[in-house]
């Protein structure tokens, strides 16, 4: 299991140029992810049949995958396992799976994993920070947001960005702002 703890674990996954923020779930060692249809990593994974977690703490990256792209040069290839997999150039560390999918709904693809290795990339001590937190949340909320226009998202969204202006600091206040422009 690694670095992953069980319940969810908020990661950035890679797929092969592309990133996004992705759950993944571990219950009783077992690991797995539930993936919305119609997003690139679903795509990716059906394809390529690997994931990788990265770890990292930039909440701007948080911001960008969740909603964009980032350039390819933001990848860098790895092997792990036997397979050429791909993970974010800057992270803290990062876990390589094969996925599978396993069974789907009308509106999900639930895919499970298995461990081909990882890495310590450049890990860095850092203490909670509720700024950083209320990205993620922020986030959470502004991908479904987007979708919905449904106006309760948004006052979750004003209550955490509220969070990051107070407890966050300069990249946390950077990335709340490239996340109001991605939900205008
Ligand atoms: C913290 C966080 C966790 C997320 N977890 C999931 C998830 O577990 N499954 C999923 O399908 N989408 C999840 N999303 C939404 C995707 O990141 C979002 O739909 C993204 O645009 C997909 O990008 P892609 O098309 O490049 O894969 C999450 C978003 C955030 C911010």
């Amino acid at each position: 299991m690694g670095f992953l703890n069980e319940g969810i674990n908020e990661v950035i996954a890679t797929t092969g140029g592309n990133a996004a923020p992705m759950g993944i779930i571990c219950r009783n060692g077992t690991l797995s992810m539930v993936l919305f249809r119609g997003s690139h990593t679903e795509a990716n994974i059906r394809t390529n049949g690997w994931v990788v977690a990265n770890l990292t703490h930039d909440p701007v990256v948080w911001v960008r995958t969740a909603f964009d792209d980032l350039p390819l040069d933001a990848f860098t290839p790895l092997e792990a396992g036997g397979r050429r997999v791909e993970r974010l150039k800057e992270c803290e560390a990062w876990a390589a799976f094969a996925a599978t999918v396993e069974h789907e709904t009308a509106e999900t693809a639930f895919v499970t994993l298995s461990p081909l290795g990882e890495g310590v990339v450049g890990q860095v001590l850092r203490a909670h920070n509720r700024g950083f937190a209320g990205i993620v949340e922020a986030a959470v909320h502004g991908t479904r947001y987007v979708l919905s226009r449904d106006p309760a998202l948004k006052a979750l969204i004003d209550h955490h960005l509220a969070i990051v202006r107070k407890c966050g600091g300069p990249r946390e206040r950077e990335a709340a702002a490239v996340l109001e422009e991605y939900i205008r």
